[in-house]
This record gives structure tokens, sequence and C-alpha cells, in this order.
């Protein structure tokens, strides 16, 4: 089983090794434990895989160099069943070793297939639900000859989700592959092809791609691409262009991709907000494509999310509901369909997915679209599987983030939904346009307030030399502070391995202040100044915790001098309207997240057990 994998194919001209193993290390940061290669020669396929990281691979490669060939696949695995072994990496070959298989997913029949298969004598090798695969294929080859029609007839046993990459030693110059749910794209090149989980892994050689749809197969030679159905029938294929260049996959001299995507922000920001105000300040979403009087007639509106997207989700909520007035939900998407969520015709259901390809979120999604709700996706990842699903996207315009912990497509995200917001409260006349207009003058200054934010990190280094030793750390907020509190309190989790928990200001007193002892540090975000009596309370709550104690790590606005004389360390933010507040207040606490875990000398970009994209349940 290989739920988060990288998966590479090339055909073509040149020399295949270099172009799958540099494909596979722009993917690493989706997370993996074992690497592998297998390349066509005229001899036969020959592999080579090794568990660990792909440096491994590189070495086995050095010490069992393999032949010329222009024509191979790749993969990376992370393993779930099955440890991430010699004998379990991918590719996986059937027992006379002409087939060859890298797969992505869960085979949920496999316990059954390889039962079968045993029964007929198939030995297998490795513990994993892909080999059963290439048994299969290597059987099916025997009766349908062409590498995409055996492939075919494969696909329509499986049971789960998968993408596969298929080489046949007897088919020179030829790989196939399926999708159902996990990702897949093709990278057209001249006189070269490409197959990959994820387009960083060829942008370096083509921008030009063809999406997969569900359930489809594509053969494709060095100058061919065919794709049909599980049945056979011809699919219409949708070629597009990437719009990003491979600088956007670089580092571009930072250290980390979560450094660089932390100063991208105001980019991101501006280029989701690109095009979608017009210069009078109303709300132009030509691309929500939901028929006006739906979106009018909208009685509830559910958000579903995981992790960073449901944080980003949880700070929209407040602003839809006060700027809409529609009731809104937000729900963890692994959670919702299990509890037979109230969704009707009626509802109007948010995704938000960086990736577009959380299996959680994509689930939530399909049940919410059975009850016959109309779905927009909030995601940004061009033609991903959440996005083509739904009855309407918003692309968050964030380019690429590689770094596993979310960041710059968090703030996009929370843009995208307000932007979402706004419309809404356009189209039902729930603001006056002067009103609209205000907001958005207000939400198009965020991207230079990020910016002035970034340019004045230092204090942030020295706090995080200071803290690098602790254990513990605690985030509290109040409104959409809250779930800013959360999201600190994940990233630093994620990447720095700490125990860290965010908490509602006000819930401090039904528990969790039991858990302030001396020195314990507390991040606190506290709302701008002057607004109904939210700041004054969670200046009250800074007090009680400095009563017990603990070291006060303040985010407030640069003049609050109320704020400042419960402090212990002060980091100033720029003068925001609550609701935008979290657009900025994030961005130190990302920082220092991604400082911790450079001093405490962690891989930042590929955190232990954790995969950049999610696509199991
Ligand atoms: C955030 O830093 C995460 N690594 C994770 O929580 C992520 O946000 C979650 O898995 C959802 O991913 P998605 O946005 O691609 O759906």
């Amino acid at each position: 089983m290989a739920p988060v994998c990288g998966i590479v194919g090339y055909v073509g001209a040149r020399q295949a090794q270099p172009i799958i193993i540099g494909g596979l290390k722009r993917m690493e940061y989706r997370g993996y434990d074992s690497a592998g290669i297998a390349l066509w020669t005229p001899d036969g396929l020959e592999t080579r895989k090794r568990a660990g990281k792909l440096v491994r691979l590189e070495a086995e490669l050095a010490d069992r160099p393999l032949p010329e060939s222009r024509q191979g696949i790749g993969h990376t695995r992370w393993a779930t069943h099955g440890g991430p072994t010699d004998q379990n990496a991918h590719p996986h070959l059937s027992g006379d070793g002409r087939v060859a298989v890298v797969h992505n997913g869960i085979i949920e029949n496999a316990a059954i297939l390889r039962r079968e298969l045993e029964a007929e004598g198939v030995v297998f090798r490795s513990q994993t639900d892909t080999e059963a695969v290439a048994h299969l294929l290597r059987r099916a080859l025997d009766q349908e000859p062409g590498l995409a029609a055996a492939l075919r007839a494969v696909c329509r046993r499986l049971e789960g989700t998968f993408t596969l990459v298929v080489l046949d030693a007897a088919q020179p110059g030829r790989i196939a592959a399926a999708r159902r749910s996990s990702p897949l794209v093709v990278g057209v090149g001249q006189d070269e092809n490409f197959l990959a989980s994820d387009v960083a892994s060829f942008i370096e050689h083509t921008r030009h791609a063809i999406e997969l749809g569900q359930d489809q197969v594509v053969e494709i030679t060095a100058d061919t691409v065919t794709v049909t159905t599980f049945d056979g029938d011809p699919a219409p294929v949708k070629p597009y262009d990437i719009e990003w260049d491979l600088a956007a996959a670089e580092k571009g001299g930072f250290d980390w991709f979560m450094r660089k995507e932390i100063f991208e922000q105001p980019q991101a920001a501006s280029d989701t907000l690109l095009g979608r105000i017009d210069q009078s300040g109303r709300l132009c979403l030509d691309e929500l494509r939901i028929d006006r009087a739906q979106l009018r007639a909208a009685d509830k509106i559910v958000i579903v999310a995981c992790g960073t997207a449901y944080h980003a989700g949880l700070i929209a909520k407040y602003a839809i509901e006060h700027w809409t007035r529609v009731p809104c939900e937000v729900e963890l998407a692994s959670e919702f369909r299990y509890r037979d969520p109230i969704v009707t015709p009626t509802t109007l259901v948010v995704a938000i997915s960086q990736s577009g390809e959380t299996m959680d979120t994509l689930m939530a999604l399909r049940h919410a679209r059975e009850q016959h709700a109309q779905v927009v996706a909030i995601c940004n990842t061009n033609g991903a599987t959440i996005p083509r699903e739904s009855d309407a996207v918003i692309y968050t315009h964030a380019g690429p983030e590689i770094g596993v912990a979310s960041t710059k497509c968090f703030t996009a995200q929370i843009i995208a939904c307000y932007l979402l917001g706004l419309f809404l409260a356009q189209e039902r006349g729930t603001k006056f346009g002067d009103e609209i207009a205000e907001l958005v003058a207000d939400l198009t200054a965020v991207p230079a307030q990020m910016a002035a934010l970034l340019a004045d990190l230092g204090p942030i280094d020295a706090l995080a030399q200071e803290l690098v030793g602790v254990e513990s750390v605690l985030f509290i907020g109040r409104h959409v502070g809250y779930p800013v509190a959360l999201e600190g309190a994940l990233k630093l989790k994620e990447i720095s391995y700490l125990h860290a928990e965010g908490f509602a200001a006000g819930e401090l007193k039904h528990g969790p202040i039991a858990l302030v002892e001396p020195g314990l540090p507390v991040f606190v975000v506290v709302p701008p100044t002057g607004r109904d009596h939210l700041h004054d309370k969670v200046v009250s709550n800074i007090q009680e915790i400095r009563a017990r104690g603990a070291k006060t790590i303040v985010l407030a606005e640069r003049n609050d001098a109320e704020a400042w004389a419960q402090a212990d360390h002060a980091i100033p933010l720029p003068l925001a309207p609550t609701l935008f507040q979290p657009l900025l207040a994030i961005i130190p606490l990302q920082y220092f997240s991604c400082q911790m875990a450079t001093l405490k000398g962690l891989d930042v970009d590929q955190p232990r057990n954790l995969a950049k994209s999610v696509t199991v349940e």
C-alpha cells in the first residue's frame, strides 16, 4: 500500500534515469520512506529499490549502475501497511520479471486477490497490495496483448483508490497508467512524454500538461498520448499549460521551502486577490459558476477541510456569518460524513484544500453532492480531483507549496473564503456596496502589511533561541484569534515535534489554565484595540496566566500599550480590522516554528511521519 507516494514515468529521446530521479526529488516534499526505479532494457526490466531517502537509492545506483535506457518508471513510497523495507519498495515485478508496477493509493480487495493468486501458485515477495497488480497484469497480458488493454482489464478487478504506472519488457517505448481518485498528470514534451503524481516533477522539462479524469487509462509513447476509460472508450483529453515556472519549485536561496513560502505570502495574497475585485470595489468572481438564484437561496454554508485548511475555514466562518447572515458550520472533513450531517440542496458546501487531493475532504464533498448540495472548492492545485468534482472552484494563486507545513496557502485560503463571503454578501444584499468597497480596501492593504511584518522578524529569531529547550508551548486567542492559536500550535507540533496546544482564551479558566506553571511560554493573539470588549477580555486573560508565572509572548497592534504592559515578549502587528488580523498574526507564528525546528536541527520541509498530501482516509 502506498498512500501518498510520488510517481514518475518517462519515455522519450533522453536518458530516463536522471529524469526519473530528478522528478522524484521534486516530489520529496510529499513525504516517503523508500524509493525505487525500473528501466526498460533490451535484456528485460532492470530495477533498483531501497528503503530510506533517495540518497540511499542513488548510492545503490552508484554501486550497481543501471544500463542506459530511454524509458522507465520511478516511485517514492510512504509506508503504512507493510514496513518501509527494500522488499516493499516499488516497483513490484511479476514473477517472471516481465512487468513492473508502481502504485499510489490502496487496493482494498488486495487480500482477496492475493489469496486467489496464491491458490494458483503465485509466490509473493512483499507485503504490499501493489504486488498483486503486477501478477494480475502479467496474466492479463496473456489474454490482452496491448499494455493499455491489459491494464484496463486489471483495473476492472480492482477496488479502492489507485494510480498505477506500468512497464512491460515486451513492449518497448510504451508506458501505461491508470487513475482512480489518486492524482496523475501527463507532461507533454517534444519527442518525450512524462507521467507524474505532481507537475513539479516534470516542470523543468515541459509546461504542457494533460489532466486525467476518474477511471481513465493513459498510454504514452515518445510522441503519443492516448486516453481511454476503464472500458476502453476514448476519453476527452484536457490539455492545459502550467502557470508557474521552475523557480517556483526551487528554494531560491532559502534554507527551507517553508521559509521561502512564509516570505511568499504577500505575493500569494495579492495574486489571490488579483482580477477578482473591480475598480469600484465590487467582487467579480466569474469563476463561481453556480446559478446566482441558488447562491441567493442558500440557507446554510458548511465548510469542510482538514488540518491547516480547516483552521482557515474556522476563521472564515466569523467573516462569512457576519457579512452574509447565513449560518456557517465548519467541520473536519474526516468527521463530516460519518455523523449523518444535515445537508440539503440549499446547503452551500465549501471544500478547502491546498492539494485538492486530500481523501477525507474529497469523500466529504462527494457525500455533500450525493445530498444534492452545491459544492465550491477552494484549491491551490489546478485540475486536482477536488476542484474537478466540485460545482465551482475559486483557486488560490499561491504557487506551488512544497513545505509539508502549510503557510502561504493558509493565508491564501482565508483570502479566497473572504472573497466568497463578500461576494455572497453582495449578491444577497446583506452589505451595502460602500461597505463592501471599504472591506475590500482593507483586504487589499493586507499584502503590503504582510511584507512590512516579514521585514522585521529579527525578534522572533531571538525568541526561538531563548525557547529552543522548552517542552511545551501554549497559544491562546479569542474570536478569529482562536483559530490562529490552533494554527500556531499545529505548526509547532508538525515541524518542531513540541507539545503545543491552542485554546480559546475564554476557555482557559474551564480547565487548561491548570497547565500553566512558571516559565511556560504562552503566545497570546490580542485583537485590535477599540472594538467592543474583545480586546480587554484578552488582556485580562494575559494577566491571569502571567499571575501564574507564564512567560507571555504577546502579538498585538503596535500601539497597544495595555497589551505591551503584560508582555514578556512583544510581537507588534500592523493595524488591521479584527477579521483581517489573522492574515498578519499567523506570520510570526509560522516563522517561529520554522526557526525552532531549524535550531533543533530538524528537517523542516519533511517532518517525520507526515506527508504533504494525504490521499487515504
Ligand atoms: C498543514 O501544515 C498540514 N500539513 C496539513 O494539516 C494540511 O493542511 C491538511 O492535510 C490538508 O491538506 P490539503 O489542504 O491539501 O487538503
